[in-house]
């Protein structure tokens, strides 16, 4: 079954990277030019997604603003001639279809998909994390559905994360069935580093099958009191149906100081209007420095 919708769960308080996100949703933060967001958007709609769900909160109305229609300013753009822009704006709102359901209680990424139920319907779906990016020309998801076609079942981005960062993730033990693909056989949400079943860290990318719903139910607290989707995926890979694809593309945390610099950085040099100039700055910054 082509997988048609991807659920964003944007409903995270960002804590890490206030007072940044103290009124701006951390996935409203820019990279560059444009909301860390929309990349995400774009990476979606880019392997074949028609529908995006975000999983909101109260407090994050300007993501649905962001994708919605402004009349006003398309109307000024237009008086303008300022034909590039509206351009735009009009591609970011038509896009995909955007609909938001609310996650009444921070109670966890587990809780957060399980809101997304009536959306999702009975068919295969997408998660994206909005803090996690993967670069434009590493993507993973196309990779991910053709694992999903072969074999059936959860399909999840992994990458090998440094032993000192493991207990900020996911974590698996996998057979490996094909050069980049592996049969998850147990998950661990952030385990300490000498009870990491291996190295094989989960990215912000699943691909989950619509019986993830009712084992979401089942799934009681887990790390931090909250409901972990590693926890109810577990349940999954106890009866063979979650696999995994190693992922060696790109990733980007942006959800941490350091991170937002750094891909804001990268992503600035992919702009070939803006790269020649930012690399003299940094030249200079660095001699000086
Ligand atoms: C979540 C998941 C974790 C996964 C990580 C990827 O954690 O719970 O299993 O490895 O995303 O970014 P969070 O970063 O939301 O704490």
């Amino acid at each position: 079954m082509r997988i048609r919708k991807a659920v964003l769960p944007v409903a995270g308080m960002g804590t890490r990277v206030l007072p940044a996100s103290k009124v701006i949703p951390k996935e409203m933060l820019p990279l560059v030019d444009k909301p860390t967001l929309q990349y995400i958007v774009e990476e979606a709609v880019a392997a074949g997604i028609e529908e995006i769900i975000f999983v909101t909160t109260r407090s994050k109305r300007s993501i649905e603003d962001h994708f919605d229609s402004t009349p006003e300013l398309e109307q000024l753009l237009k008086r303008k001639g300022k034909h590039k822009e509206l351009e735009e704006v009009l591609r970011v709102r038509t896009m995909a279809r955007y609909v938001a359901v609310r996650q009444p209680e921070p109670l966890g990424l587990g809780h957060a998909i399980l809101c997304a139920r009536d959306l999702v319907d009975d068919e295969p779906f997408v998660v994206m994390l909005g803090d996690d990016l993967v670069a434009p020309e590493t993507p993973c998801l196309p990779r991910m559905m053709e694992i999903h076609e072969q074999y059936g079942g959860s399909v999840l981005s992994l990458f090998t994360s440094p032993p000192e960062e493991i207990s900020a993730f996911g974590v698996v033990a996998a057979q490996d069935v094909d050069d980049d693909t592996v049969k998850v056989t147990h998950l661990v949400e952030k385990p300490a580093p000498e009870e990491a079943p291996s190295n094989l860290a989960v990215a912000g990318r699943y691909i989950l099958t619509p019986d993830i719903f009712d084992l979401i139910e089942q799934t009681p607290p887990g790390k931090g009191g909250e409901i972990q989707i590693t926890d109810a995926l577990e349940m999954q890979a106890q009866s063979g149906q979650c696999y995994g694809l190693r992922f060696n593309g790109i990733r980007y945390d942006t959800g941490n100081p350091l991170g937002l610099v750094t891909t804001t950085i990268a992503y600035a040099l992919k702009r070939p209007e803006l790269a020649p100039a930012l690399r003299d700055y940094m030249r200079q910054v660095l001699r000086n420095s």
